[in-house]
């Protein structure tokens, strides 16, 4: 028997009350509930735990699960899935514990669920907000048909050094365009009410700075001021909060000194008083114990810390369980401070309904009925083709006539293992769609003949390394000189070559920082050697992260960046190379020419001595280098070519609250139909503290048939023009600004405004 449950009518009896400065509405049955909780029964919601079902990132997965279950020392578990694992360990909370208080079931979610999209640094370069929306909807649909309801996602982390190899799970490099989407994926996840069964609690993470690890190394020290963070950095996941995210996660990394974990200024003063965040922070996986490692004491004092810092619970570390009575016995936590804690918890258990009905996620029908349907293969499809960017297509070799014979060459070319990208623990990579089986599905009349051409990396060292998680980067038995051979004598017999290469999956992702972003060196062989042959070669180039390819670049080629393109990896590309689908992909992050120019973003700012151009003595510039990245941010090709032109504004001046909206005609000159994406950059003149050289201010992504002209819209608002000033108030200074609407951030066309005092 269930032993609580809350009745069918409650009554609604919201009392404000005030916590930690944040005015909040009580809910009478989590109070009812706390009342009868004794200290043990709350510390034990503050503890999560997974029995090591999915992916352990740390060095622990947690022990006796079953036992704590029922002793009532579990909040919430991870790394099971599916209706009847999930209903026995729900029974055992449910139905052996004193208060039947039931779980949350939590899991990675990150790109798409069994039906895996591509991986989120991809779908990001769609700049479609309805579509990330949607991608979000199916997998939470999909998640919740399985028993899960707590998603470890999004990630919003702002990246901008590729070397990081998470900057695969995030939106690249932008505020304004990572809050957009970190809103989208929020709003799909958990819909308009997450008690409904097929929606779920999303935690936006890491919170907070993550990406901006030193050195692209992981889980590396991370120094800011506040200006940058304030302006670059924390938007996103204030964006996730505004749009009512339900949990947050702490990063790994320290702010100003303090772990995350254990951070007070970030947890409390940010989240919860300046930004009125009223749903629970978990932390990490271990982040919590690693604070020992960090330097900042034992077990006992890094839990009393960040339960201090209002950290409410705590991922596998057990801190939490095993030392909060003590601390509370020595008064170094209040026992206030476990029942805020665990009220956050009650919350949300009672938001998403389980105290209705804790088996609301637990339907042995559901699995068939919504996972992997073919509806969502289609998505799956459709948003891979949106997510590819078009870098270079030398005399329009693209599209590929579906009648040609091409030799289809690549370590990458004919694999299944990579096609899910990093961090799809929920996937399944034997159902991906290889390129060469995409290939002959799209264009059964083509003549494709198939050769391997090169290992993705001949680094024995290396190989092993990411092959951690399964076999992604395995050495052949033949030489590097055969295989070439092979790859050749296929080439020399057909028309065109299409070679698959880049990055195996696990290449990027968590603790798979490199500090070397080109190609492989044995595949740039084979890509030279190609070349060589004269005939038409179009690179499909796959990463989790921004390349140095400018050799590449400079090649008489045509390069697609494809990312890791998930499930349906082969027919979408092939959507894409045969011209079923015209590119309309643009980059979120700026790729550089080589790993020196690191960070480099499109938002930089100018310096008091500016670049000229080429090279000038006592200028910002490198002696070896432009300053010039190879592909700016928001860059991406198109079959079709869009002129803009007429840039107008409605007004030369607007006050305070006024706002401006910027037109512009968009012509489609090229000879097929497509979609831009319209973007705009502001640049504020003159102001307080020095501003970035233009930031993205507005984008719209428009369908234009051949031949078409439309005028294009884009509205500022108050908020567009405003910053952090060094007091760290969100203002407008008056003064000019200009505008930039354009192709990619380096858009020329230009028009300005003045902002009256
Ligand atoms: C990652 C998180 C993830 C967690 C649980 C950690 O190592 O940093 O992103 O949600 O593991 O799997």
């Amino acid at each position: 028997m269930i032993k609580i449950l809350k009745p069918i009518i409650v009554v609604f009896f919201f009392a404000g009350w005030i916590l930690n400065g944040t005015a909040q509405e009580k809910i009478p049955y989590v109070e009812e509930l706390l009342k009868k909780m004794t200290l043990e029964e709350k510390i034990g919601q503050l503890n999560l735990v997974t029995p090591g079902g999915g992916i352990a990132t740390g060095a622990v997965v947690s022990e006796n699960v079953e036992s704590k279950i029922k002793a009532g020392q579990v909040g919430a578990l991870f790394g099971i899935s599916g209706p009847e694992k999930i209903k026995i360990a729900q029974d055992f909370a449910v139905k052996e514990t004193r208060l039947g208080i039931p779980l949350f079931f939590g899991s990675d979610v990150i790109h798409g669920y069994r039906t895996t999209f591509p991986i989120p640094l991809a779908t990001s370069c769609s700049w479609d907000m309805e579509l990330l929306k949607k991608s979000a909807e199916i997998a939470a649909l999909e998640a919740t048909a399985d028993g899960i309801n707590w998603n470890f996602s999004p990630m919003v982390d702002i990246a901008r050094d590729p070397r990081w190899g998470r900057i695969a799970e995030g939106a690249g490099e932008d505020p304004y365009l990572g809050s957009a989407i970190a809103k989208a994926m929020v709003t799909g996840y958990q819909g308009d009410d997450i008690s409904n069964s097929n929606t779920m609690i999303a935690c936006v993470k890491h919170f907070a700075l993550y990406g901006a690890s030193e050195a692209g190394r992981d889980y590396n020290t991370v120094d800011m001021s506040k200006i940058k963070m304030y302006n670059q950095y924390l938007p996103p996941y204030k964006a996730a909060i505004d749009a009512g995210v339900a949990s947050v996660m702490s990063s790994f990394n320290d702010i100003d000194g303090v772990p995350a974990t254990g951070n007070k200024w970030l947890l409390t003063d940010l989240l919860r008083n300046e930004w009125q965040f009223n749903g629970f922070v978990v932390s990490d996986y271990t982040s919590l114990s690693e604070m020992i490692a960090h330097g900042l004491g034992n077990l006992q004092e890094v839990s009393s810390l960040a339960l201090n810092a209002g950290l409410d619970m705590d991922m596998v570390s057990e801190g939490f369980l095993e030392t909060l009575k003590k601390s509370v016995e020595e008064g170094t936590v209040s026992e206030e401070a476990i029942t805020i804690a665990c009220r956050r918890i009650l919350e949300a258990k009672y938001k998403l309904g389980l105290f209705d009905d804790p088996y609301r996620y637990i339907d042995k029908k559901r699995p068939n009925k919504d996972i992997l349907t073919k509806e969502h293969r289609d998505f799956a499809r459709k948003i891979a083709s949106r997510s590819f960017v078009l870098l270079k297509n030398d005399n329009a070799i693209l599209p590929l006539k579906k009648n040609t014979s091409i030799a289809l060459i690549g370590p990458l070319a004919n694999d299944k293992s990579n096609m899910l990208g990093t961090w799809a623990p929920t996937g399944d990579y034997k159902l991906s769609i290889p390129i060469l089986e995409g290939f002959k599905n799209v264009a059964s009349n083509a003549k494709i003949v198939y050769a391997k051409g090169a290992n993705i990396t001949d680094d024995k060292e290396l190989s092993k390394k990411i092959n951690v998680f399964g076999k992604k980067a395995e050495i052949d038995s033949r030489s590097s000189d055969e295989m070439l051979q092979e790859a050749l004598s296929v080439a020399e017999k057909s028309d065109v070559i299409v070679a698959v290469v880049g990055e195996a999956s696990e290449m990027s992702g968590e603790a798979s920082s490199m500090t070397n972003i080109s190609i492989p060196e044995t595949q740039k062989r084979l890509i030279k050697e190609l070349v060589k042959t004269g005939k038409p070669v179009v690179l499909v180039l796959m990463s989790g992260r921004p390349l140095v390819i400018e050799e590449e670049m400079e090649m008489p080629i045509s390069i697609l960046q494809v990312w890791h393109p998930g499930v349906e990896a082969g027919n979408a590309v092939a959507d894409v190379i045969f011209g079923n689908y015209n590119p309309s992909g643009k980059l979120t992050t700026t790729w550089p020419r080589n790993i020196g120019q690191i960070p480099i973003y499109h938002s930089m700012k100018n310096t008091g001595r500016p670049e000229v151009n080429g090279y000038e003595k006592f200028k910002t510039n490198y002696l070896d280098v432009s300053n010039t990245p190879l592909l700016p941010f928001g860059y991406g090709l198109s079959y079709t070519t869009f002129d803009y032109s007429d840039i107008k504004i409605d007004k030369p001046e607007i006050a305070q609250d006024g706002s401006v909206t910027i037109s512009v005609t968009v012509t489609n000159t090229g000879n097929y139909d497509g979609e831009e994406v319209v973007q705009l950059y502001l640049r504020d003149v003159v102001r307080s503290i020095t501003p970035p050289k233009r930031q993205l201010k507005g984008f719209k992504k428009v369908f234009l048939k051949k031949g078409e002209s439309k005028v294009i819209s884009l509205t500022l608002n108050p908020d567009d023009l405003k910053f952090y000033d060094s007091s760290l108030e969100f203002v407008a200074e008056p003064g000019q600004f200009e505008v930039f609407v354009g192709t990619n951030s380096d858009a020329t066309l230009k028009t300005s405004f003045e902002l009256k005092p």
